[in-house]
């Protein structure tokens, strides 16, 4: 392997804004400011390769230039991918573009981030199907379910089936690999209102926890076995962070009156957390390679 290969891969979902694009630049410096700690070394040595994934094209860029300046020394590369993780049909060819032009076999860390996701439709459950066009809460609802769910699904497996298992690949070798579900404290606790996006954060750390067990399984009806330090999924809730998801709760009318005032009065006194705190936290456990497979960690449990 020459030394400008990429030894390390993280892909993230949503990585336009936010949460997402600062997952992307905390590892960024956590690769420059650390690069001669061996934990980082260990856990995502360089040369890595960061794929950002969302629709809007500009803001990605954006995403981008900054992770590769934040590392002034090089070693960080990156690729940029429009996609609507709505648009199911057209999932399977973008993602076999994105993973076509990988040198998979390089590979000996790979990380995914499902960040991505919306809040919509919001409102009492009964509400989502009001009004006179049937058709469209329909339309919305299902959009929910795709972006939240399924597409996350899917890539996870695809991801698990190219990296997973050296038996199912190409590849010669097992490498280490992370999965990161971006949770929320919806996934284990109901909040009115919110019921599409509770129940999709609880799909989710469901979906991801069966998977850690099915890695490990020790009764034979495991889909893959794999040693347990190479493979891990973590659930992790980024507490109440100040992006353009809490503008849209901050804004929206149908919200319970408590959360509405809860995010009315928490972007006014700015007590919402930066996203670059809550991604820097989380990024600081995979570094040290401190997290327990399965789990559902939250931002305040740390
Ligand atoms: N903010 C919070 O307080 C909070 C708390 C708990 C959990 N979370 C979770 O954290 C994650 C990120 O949230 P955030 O607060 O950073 O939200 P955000 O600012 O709204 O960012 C959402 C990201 O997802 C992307 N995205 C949305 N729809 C997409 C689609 N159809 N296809 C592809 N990408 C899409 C957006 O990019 P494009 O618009 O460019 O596509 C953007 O990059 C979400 O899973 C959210 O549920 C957030």
């Amino acid at each position: 392997m020459s030394n400008d290969t990429p030894k390390s891969l993280v892909i993230i979902t949503g990585a336009s804004r936010g949460i997402g694009k600062a997952i992307a630049l905390a590892i960024a410096d956590a690769c420059r400011t650390n690069s001669s700690d061996e934990s980082v070394k260990k856990s995502l040595p360089l040369p890595l390769h960061v794929v950002l994934i969302a629709r809007s094209a500009a803001a990605l860029e954006d995403t981008a230039r900054l992770v590769r300046q934040s590392n002034d020394k090089g070693g960080i590369t990156t690729s940029c991918h429009e996609v609507d993780l709505c648009d199911l049909d057209a999932i399977p060819d973008k993602m076999q573009q994105i993973f076509g032009v990988l040198k998979l076999s390089d590979f000996e860390h790979c990380w995914l981030f499902n960040n991505a996701g919306s809040v919509d439709p919001l409102g009492a459950t009964s509400s989502l199907t009001s009004g006179d066009d049937l058709s469209s809460s329909m339309r919305r609802l299902r959009t929910a379910v795709d972006l939240n769910i399924t597409s996350v699904m899917w890539l996870t497996s695809m991801f698990t089936r190219t990296f997973g298992s050296s038996s199912d690949t190409e590849l010669q070798h097992s490498p280490s690999i992370r999965i990161v579900n971006i949770s929320s404290l919806c996934a284990i606790e109901p909040f009115p209102t919110m019921s599409v996006y509770c129940a999709g954060k609880a799909a989710r750390d469901m979906f991801h926890m069966v998977l850690a067990k099915e890695m490990y399984d020790d009764n034979e009806t495991g889909a893959q076995k794999i040693e347990r330090s190479l493979f891990k999924v973590l659930n992790y809730a980024p507490g109440a962070c100040d992006t353009v998801m809490t503008d849209v709760l901050a804004d929206c009318q149908t919200l319970d009156a408590g959360l509405h005032d809860y995010y009315t009065s928490s972007k006014k006194e700015n007590k919402l957390i930066t996203p670059r705190v809550s991604a820097k936290k989380l990024v600081d456990v995979l570094m040290k390679d401190e997290l327990v497979s399965g789990s559902h960690l939250d931002y305040w449990d740390m």
